[in-house]
């Protein structure tokens, strides 16, 4: 079922999410399909249990060809559920995130380059990945959302936050770059 995403400004956005404790229940389930229906149908790259009024530990994502993120690279389609991220190396970079709960803007975010990120599937099956580029960000994004953190706690040029119709200008981009 689509559900409604919460937007910024609610307060249960704020809020630590809990540790899942039960594997493929029907509960489970149904959570993750109604995550994955309301994220294709507002073209996300991924979602946060949050985001729909959920307090688990639970993201998914994945990126095919996006109209919302045309250069990116694919993601594999991924379900995960109390994660842990671990940075490989010191190195961070920026890029154009957006958020479904902050729709119209976009902000240039810094990120872990390298992440090693784990945590299990809805099943209970471990999960173990070693990334990098627009894969190691969205992971970090979405699992952001399960600590209360949105995007833009993470910008550091605010010359680079902004609405996406005026950002991506010609004349905004002279200006920004
Ligand atoms: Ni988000």
């Amino acid at each position: 079922m689509i559900k409604p995403v919460l937007r910024m400004g609610d307060p249960r956005l704020w809020l630590p999410s809990r540790p899942v404790t039960s594997f493929a229940t029907p509960e489970l389930h149904a959570l993750v399909a109604d995550m994955e229906e309301t994220m294709r149908h507002l073209d996300g790259a991924g979602l946060a249990a949050p985001q729909i009024g959920v307090d688990l530990r639970v993201v998914i994502f994945g990126v095919d060809h996006n109209p919302r993120y045309p250069d990116a690279e694919s993601v594999p389609w991924t379900v995960l559920i109390n994660p842990q991220l671990t940075p490989l190396s010191s190195k961070k970079v920026g890029g154009w995130e957006g958020c479904l709960s902050i729709p119209g803007l976009r902000g240039w975010v810094p990120r872990w380059c390298d992440l090693r990120y784990t945590g299990l599937d809805a099943f209970g099956r471990p999960i173990d990945r070693t990334v990098s580029g627009f894969h190691a960000r969205v992971v970090q994004h979405e699992c952001d959302h399960l600590d209360g953190i949105l995007y833009p706690m993470r910008i550091e040029e605010f010359t680079r936050f902004g609405f996406v119709d005026t950002l991506f200008t010609k004349e905004a981009n002279d200006v920004v770059d």
